[in-house]
C-alpha cells in the first residue's frame, strides 16, 4: 500500500515555515500531529464526512475540524442559512434580530440557560464564564478540570505556559476528575477564595457516583460558581448537552464547535441572576454579533433537532468503537490499543508497555489509515455524515491498519514500518 502523494501539501508547507510561527493557527491541526512525510498538510475542501486535500486525495474524516462539523461538510440547510444572509450582509452597526432568534433557540434547548451571550471561540466564553463568577463572588481562586483554551487563566496550569505571569497562575488550580478529594483539598487550603469550578463534563472517563453533581454540591456550599464546559459535549451528548445527558444543571455553560456546524461562535449560557454581571462586566468585540455564524447556528441547532441527530450519532459512534475494540481482539491487540470513551467521541488509547512507545503506535496505526483513505487523528468526531457503508469502509482500513500494527509488534520495531516522522503531543514544553 503506498503513501498517499503529498507534493502540493509539501510545498505550502516550505512557503509556510518562516512566515507563520508555529506554521499552524490550530496546534492540533498542525504537522506535529500528522505523520510527518506521510500525511496531508492542507485540506482543500469537504462534503459529508469526506475531506480533499490539496493533491486532490480524499478521506473519509474522524476529525471534522476539530469537533464542529456534527452535520457534515456543506450541509445543505446550515449552507443556505448562511448564504441568504450573506445576500443582506455580514456584520452591522447596530444589533441584528438573529442575535435574540438565537438566544430564544438556546434558552429552550439548553437547560441552565436562562440568557445567553455569544463570543467567537470557545476560549472566549469559558473567560466570560471565569471573569462573570470572579464578579458575582468577588473572589479570585478559580477551581478547574480539563482542557479550557488558550487564555491565561487555563492554559497558565499546562506545561505550555510560557508568557503567562506567574500572578496569574496562582489562581489556578487543578483538581481530578471522579476524585472528590482532590476538589475539598483545594477549598481546605483556601477556604472561602475560589470563585468557580470549572470543569468538562467528561473526556473519555464517564463520572463515576453522580460526581458531576457532587462537584456542584462542593462548588456552593464553597460559596463558589459551578461552570460546565461543554464546548466539546455540547449538541452532542445530547441536543441539551452533557447537563442534559447527566441530569447536573450548572449555574454557568460554555457552548461552542457542533453549535454552529463549522462557523465560529460560542456561547455562555446560565443562571439570569449571575448572567447579569454582563451588564458590567467587560465581555464586548467587534465580530460578537457577527451574522453568518448565527444564522448558521440557529440552522444548525434546529437541524439537530428536527431530525434527532443524537441518537444517530450514538449508534455510529458505537459501532465504531465496539468494531474497533473487538478487531483489536481479534488482532491480538487488546493490550495495546483500543477505542475508550462514550460513542460521540471516542479517543484510541495507545499503551506501548515496556516495549513499546505510545506515540509510535500511534503514528504508525495513522500512517497505515491515511494510506488507505481514513484521516485518523487519535479521535473519532461522529457526525450525522457517518453512515453505515462509510462506518463499514472504516472497519476494513482499521482491520488492515490492525495488521500491520501487530506485524510491527511481532517484528519488536514500530520505527522500522514507519515512513514519516512520529506524532508529537501538543502539551509538551517548548
Ligand atoms: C473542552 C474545551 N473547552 C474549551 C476549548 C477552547 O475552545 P476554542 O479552541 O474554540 O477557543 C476547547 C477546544 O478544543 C475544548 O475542547
Amino acid at each position: 500500500m503506498n503513501k498517499p502523494r503529498i507534493d502540493a501539501s509539501e510545498a505550502l508547507w516550505r512557503r509556510a515555515k518562516g512566515i507563520i510561527p508555529a506554521g499552524t493557527q490550530t496546534l492540533s491541526k498542525g504537522p506535529t500531529q500528522f505523520v510527518d512525510g506521510v500525511a496531508p498538510k492542507y485540506l482543500q475542501r469537504g462534503k459529508g464526512c469526506h475531506v480533499w486535500d490539496v493533491d486532490g486525495n480524499r478521506y473519509i474524516d474522524y476529525g471534522m475540524g476539530l469537533h464542529p462539523i456534527i452535520l457534515g461538510y456543506c450541509y445543505p440547510a446550515v449552507d443556505e442559512a448562511i448564504k441568504r444572509q450573506l445576500e443582506d450582509g455580514i456584520t452591522f452597526t447596530l444589533m441584528h434580530p438573529l442575535e435574540v432568534e438565537l438566544a430564544e433557540l438556546l434558552i429552550e434547548t439548553i437547560p441552565c440557560a436562562e440568557s445567553v451571550r455569544y463570543g467567537k471561540n470557545g476560549s472566549d466564553v469559558t473567560s466570560a464564564a471565569v471573569r462573570v463568577a470572579r464578579a458575582y463572588t468577588g473572589r479570585d481562586r478559580i477551581a478547574l478540570c480539563g482542557y479550557h483554551g488558550w487564555q491565561d487563566w487555563y492554559i497558565g496550569t499546562t506545561e505550555r505556559n510560557k508568557g503567562v505571569p506567574a500572578a496569574v497562575r496562582e489562581l489556578s488550580h487543578v483538581f481530578e476528575y471522579n476524585d472528590i478529594d482532590s476538589l475539598q483539598a483545594l477549598f481546605d487550603a483556601h477556604p472561602g477564595e475560589f470563585a468557580a469550578v470549572i470543569m468538562e463534563p467528561m473526556g473519555v472517563v464517564e463520572p463515576k457516583d453522580d460526581f458531576l453533581n457532587k462537584v456542584k454540591e462542593a462548588a456552593h456550599t464553597h460559596g463558589a460558581i459551578f461552570i460546565l464546559d461543554e464546548i466539546i459535549t455540547g449538541f452532542r451528548w445530547a441536543l441539551g448537552g452533557a447537563q442534559e445527558y447527566f441530569n447536573v444543571t450548572p449555574d454557568l455553560a460554555a457552548f461552542g464547535k457542533c453549535m454552529s456546524n463549522g462557523m465560529p461562535v460560542s456561547a455562555l449560557a446560565g443562571k439570569k441572576e449571575i448572567m447579569d454581571q454582563l451588564e458590567e462586566v467587560f465581555f464586548s468585540f467587534t465580530f460578537g454579533g457577527e451574522c453568518l455564524s448565527l444564522a448558521a447556528s440557529k440552522a444548525t441547532i434546529t437541524e439537530l433537532r428536527d431530525k434527532n441527530v443524537t441518537p444517530f450519532i450514538w449508534a455510529q459512534g458505537a459501532k465504531i468503537r465496539d468494531g474497533f475494540n473487538a478487531l483489536a481482539a481479534k488482532a491480538g491487540l487488546a493490550a495495546f490499543v483500543r477505542f475508550v470513551g462514550l460513542p460521540p467521541r471516542t479517543v484510541a488509547a495507545f499503551t506501548g508497555g515496556d516495549h513499546f512507545v505510545d506515540l509510535e503506535l500511534k503514528s504508525l496505526f495513522q500512517q497505515e489509515c491515511i494510506k488507505r483513505g481514513v484521516l485518523f487523528t487519535g479521535y473519532n468526531a461522529i457526525s450525522f455524515a457517518h453512515d453505515d457503508q462509510v462506518v463499514d469502509q472504516t472497519l476494513g482500513v482499521y482491520e488492515e491498519a490492525l495488521g500491520v500494527l501487530a506485524r510491527a509488534i511481532g517484528d519488536g520495531s514500530i520505527k522500522k514500518f514507519l515512513e514519516g516522522d512520529v506524532v508529537r503531543p501538543v502539551f509538551r514544553k517548548v
